[in-house]
């Protein structure tokens, strides 16, 4: 049985989802944030024939929070086909722009798990 989570957040980051440009992988992503204000803000990944030009699904939601104002960011789900967690470097930008965030990991048929930006990522570099 799940755990109680945000359903709306998934539910963002499912729907974001359906946006994925992943013509190069067909692995598509997506991802959404909770502020503390209570608005979702969503993301999906954008990829590109230069493969490191590519952006993961977590990172367009975090800077698309940032680029709106938002700042304090309670929690991120992520969705994909398998339920893969995040890679290092959102990792890192989580660390960055969202240190007490929960982290939802989703697959598309809707089994999670909860974690936190400090489990994925202890001893984090910072500023
Ligand atoms: N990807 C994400 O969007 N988030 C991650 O945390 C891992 C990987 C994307 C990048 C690329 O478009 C595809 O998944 C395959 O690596």
């Amino acid at each position: 049985m799940n755990e109680a989570i945000p359903q709306g957040l998934v539910t963002a980051a499912q729907t974001a989802r359906e946006q994925a440009y992943a013509p190069y992988s067909n692995y598509t992503v997506g991802a959404a944030v909770l502020t503390a204000e209570g608005e979702v803000i969503a993301g999906c990944n954008v990829e590109n024939a230069s493969y490191p030009a590519t952006i993961c699904a977590e990172r367009v939601a975090l800077t698309a929070a940032i680029a709106q104002g938002k700042r304090q960011l309670k929690a991120i789900a992520v969705v994909t086909v398998d339920g893969g967690t995040p890679c290092g470097i959102c990792r890192q930008v989580m660390a960055e722009l969202g240190p007490e965030m929960d982290v939802y990991i989703s697959d598309d048929v809707g089994n999670f798990r909860r974690t936190t930006v400090r489990a994925l990522l202890p001893d984090a570099f910072g500023g």
